[in-house]
């Protein structure tokens, strides 16, 4: 079966190359073969195959890839929330390839009816805004909360969130044709980011309270975040699209008590029992099926396309996400 696979890690589309790996086989008592429909490439993706993901880097050779949509195309004795022919989401990691053979109980299954290319986002980033947003301040209706690259899946989600919960958000993009559309999907203000950002959003939002921000990009960008927050608000970092360690100066920490935190969704899954992860999922497909998390989407390549998609996905300047389709393959 068809696989994407790195044996080295460089420039993405240099490094990334399709081989043929063995079927999984047939599944066991309480076993499922999930076929895979559509994968999305995200920056932490494109970050393991350059070798620079934050966490401890992968053995070679690796399939990539942390989520994904697909359907059971096979499925042992024993088993009963899941038949053939449902669509689920795909186990990880090692997502990019044609079918995994996995326990049935870390599959979960995925309303019919609905966006494939909205499932195969709803993973990692969907969660990571939404546990972002409710389980480290206590953001009340009526309050503010600031984020950068606020035009990326993460941002998107944590605009529809907010919205539902009376929660007002900064957003703060780096490209200022983003602002337009970016007020149209929901977001309150929205800034390019700049030295005088914190000027700025005291002047669109005055004296409201700001408790929490939450920043992508690290560097200097942080300290950007970490001014505008209200004295005593956490700064919560969850990515360094930037490259650069985060930057927050001692007049923010020391004499107005901001706090700098980190935020890992894998550390969630490792901490949380199982229920409680199926739990959310069923509310955050909710929320797909409903059309509150919608994610642009820039182009679907096919598998074969691959080298082509990962250099895409690694580009800038994006008007969404890029996914690739097994369809075919
Ligand atoms: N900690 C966790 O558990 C966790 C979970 C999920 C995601 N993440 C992180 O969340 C971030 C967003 O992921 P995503 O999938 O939502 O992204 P995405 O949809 O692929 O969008 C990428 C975003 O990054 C921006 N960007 C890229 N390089 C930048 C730079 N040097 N400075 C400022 N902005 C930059 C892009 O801005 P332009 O459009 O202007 O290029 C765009 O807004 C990534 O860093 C990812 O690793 C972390």
């Amino acid at each position: 079966m068809l696989a994407a696979q790195i044996s080295a890690f460089g420039p993405p589309d240099k490094v990334i190359e399709l081989v043929e790996q063995p079927e999984p086989g047939e599944p066991g008592p309480g076993e499922v073969i999930v076929e895979t429909e559509l994968v999305p490439i995200n920056p932490a993706d494109v970050l393991n195959l350059e070798g620079k993901y934050g966490a401890a880097p992968p053995n070679l050779p690796m399939t990539p890839g942390a989520e994904g949509v697909g359907h059971i195309a096979k499925a042992g004795a024993g088993i009963s929330h899941v038949k053939v022919g449902d669509r689920v989401l795909v186990p990880g990691p090692g997502t990019w390839r044609a079918r995994i053979k996995a326990p049935a109980k870390v599959v979960f299954p995925l309303p019919a009816g609905v966006d494939p290319r909205q499932l195969a986002m709803l993973r990692v980033n969907p969660p990571t805004a939404w546990l972002m947003l409710h389980e480290i301040v206590a953001v009340k209706p009526g309050q503010w909360v600031i984020q950068n690259a606020a035009n990326s899946g993460v941002g998107h989600c944590l605009i529809r969130f907010a919205r539902e919960e009376g929660v007002k958000t900064v957003n703060v993009v780096r490209r200022e044709e983003l602002i337009a559309p970016l007020r149209a999907f929901g977001g309150d203000v929205v800034l390019a980011d700049g030295p005088d950002l914190d000027a700025r959003v005291r002047a669109a939002i005055g004296d409201g309270a700001l408790p929490l921000a939450i920043d992508a990009v690290g560097g200097s960008a942080t300290q950007r975040l970490a001014r505008c927050v209200s004295e005593g608000g956490t700064v919560v970092n969850y990515g360094l699209l930037s490259g650069e360690a985060c930057t927050v100066d001692g007049r923010e920490t020391v004499f107005r008590n901001v706090t700098l935190r980190g935020f890992w969704l894998r550390r969630w899954f490792m901490e949380t029992p199982p229920e409680a992860i199926a739990a959310l999922y069923r509310k955050l497909a909710g929320k797909v099926t409903d059309g509150t998390l919608v994610v642009e989407v820039e182009a679907v390549y096919p598998i074969r396309d691959i080298k082509k998609a990962v250099a895409h996905a690694a580009r800038g300047g994006r008007s969404g996400k890029i996914l690739m389709s097994f369809a075919n393959a």
